[in-house]
């Protein structure tokens, strides 16, 4: 088994290697420019993306010509973000999102405050879920878009994405869903679910790092985009620049391997973390986060009572990589703001971690990890009681 046992799939995934041999001859032999149109140089990298383009829009519900080619699910965000925005010809503009989102969400949305625009970042219950009648209240006359993740990357607790699609819809305001940890992992069809932008990244689906793509709703309705980055017209004038044709090719066969295995893998994930979870509520005094709400199968946030977090992460280091917070905030040292946007007190926030599994998770790989946090958890409180002498 390689140590240390990697848990920390919803911070990126390793490539798999399917999908690497599918993208290796467009670094080399297959290496054409899809825009060029006069040889089959050309010809055969643009045929690569249309090919990639259906994968991607498959396994969403989409239609190929919805979905843009960007550099991952951070910049697909700004575009949706920034580009209702710039688009919107209101004096005043307003938009709802929800205090929990991911950065790329909260980051993007105070540069449309930063541009004048206002936003009401809604709170979340105890479970990490918003409240339908606090997403009707704050809808305005001048609210252009409702942006609400799917589900979260530090629980894995999923939105009511139907039932706040069907709000937006009542109001006629776009909505748009950063699925990034979804996408792949559960069903997500936009046409089922009412979405009419989504993002969504290669890297969390076994594809590459530094692709990813936005989807945007083409008709019922038509969802209208300034671009963000200008320079030639691609991606139907909404994303400019040479496309990366590995990083495309991979996202899709990413797409397909995952609309393939999710059924199966999705049920062999969720049997693994709840094992997992099992055996460690045995040892008290721990609590699985938001463990009442709709979540991803295949993670889970958990609550160590009577530990000291720091020891603990350093204690299993070189057994167990997962993370503390998001791997995107864990390097400020700043407690995760999801857990406090549930209320959870600074020490619950300091004790809890995340832990995902993935397509390469085995049996013994989450064995391992139940006995090594078993034995650090059984020091530390013994540690508490009786100072520093080892368990004999
Ligand atoms: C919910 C969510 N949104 C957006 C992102 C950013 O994705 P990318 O790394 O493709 O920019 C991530 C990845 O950390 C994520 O988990």
């Amino acid at each position: 088994m390689k140590l240390p046992v990697y848990l920390d799939n919803n911070a990126t995934t390793p490539v798999d290697p399917r999908i690497l041999q599918e993208m290796l001859p467009y670094f080399s032999e297959r290496f054409g420019n899809a825009a060029s149109r006069t040889h089959s140089y050309g010809w055969e990298a643009e045929e690569s993306v249309d090919a990639a383009r259906e994968q991607v829009a498959n396994l969403i519900g989409a239609h190929p010509q919805e979905i843009v080619f960007t550099s991952g699910a951070t910049e697909a965000v700004n575009l949706a973000i920034k580009g209702i925005f710039e688009n919107s010809e209101r004096e005043t503009k307003h938009m709802i999102t929800v205090c929990t989102e991911h950065k790329a969400v909260l980051d993007s949305s105070n540069h449309v405050e930063r541009l004048g625009g206002t936003v009401t970042y809604l709170p979340v219950d105890a479970n990490g879920v918003i409240n339908l009648t606090d997403l009707e209240n704050a809808i305005t006359a001048n609210t252009i878009l409702i942006s609400v993740m799917y589900a979260n990357n530090e629980t894995g607790v999923i939105q009511p994405v139907r039932e706040i699609a069907s709000i937006a819809k009542n109001h006629l305001i776009p909505f748009m869903s950063d699925a990034t940890q979804a996408v792949g992992k559960i069903p997500v069809n936009v046409q089922n679910d009412g979405i009419d932008l989504l993002a969504l990244s290669g890297h969390k689906i076994y594809g590459p790092k530094g692709i990813g793509a936005l989807y945007v709703r083409k008709k019922n309705p038509t969802i209208a985009l300034t671009a963000q980055i200008d320079g030639g017209g691609h991606e139907r004038n909404m994303r400019s620049g040479t496309l990366n044709v590995p990083g495309i090719v991979g996202l899709g066969w990413a797409c397909e391997i995952a609309d393939t295995e999710m059924g199966r893998e999705s049920k062999r994930l969720a049997a693994l973390r709840n094992a997992f979870e099992v055996e460690l509520l045995a040892l008290q005094d721990i609590e699985v986060n938001a463990e009442d709400a709709r979540r991803l199968p295949h993670c889970t946030n958990i609550s160590f009572g009577q530990v000291d977090g720091e020891k603990f992460i350093f204690e299993a280091g070189s057994d167990l990589a997962f993370s503390r917070s998001s791997a995107c905030t864990s390097a400020t040292l700043e407690p995760s703001y999801v857990l406090k946007a549930m209320g959870f007190s600074d020490e619950r926030i300091h004790n809890s971690f995340r832990f995902s599994f993935g397509r390469f998770s085995t049996e013994e790989n989450v064995n391992h990890a139940v006995s090594v946090i078993s034995r650090i958890v059984k020091q530390h409180r013994h540690e508490r009681n009786h100072g520093h002498h080892p368990i004999v």
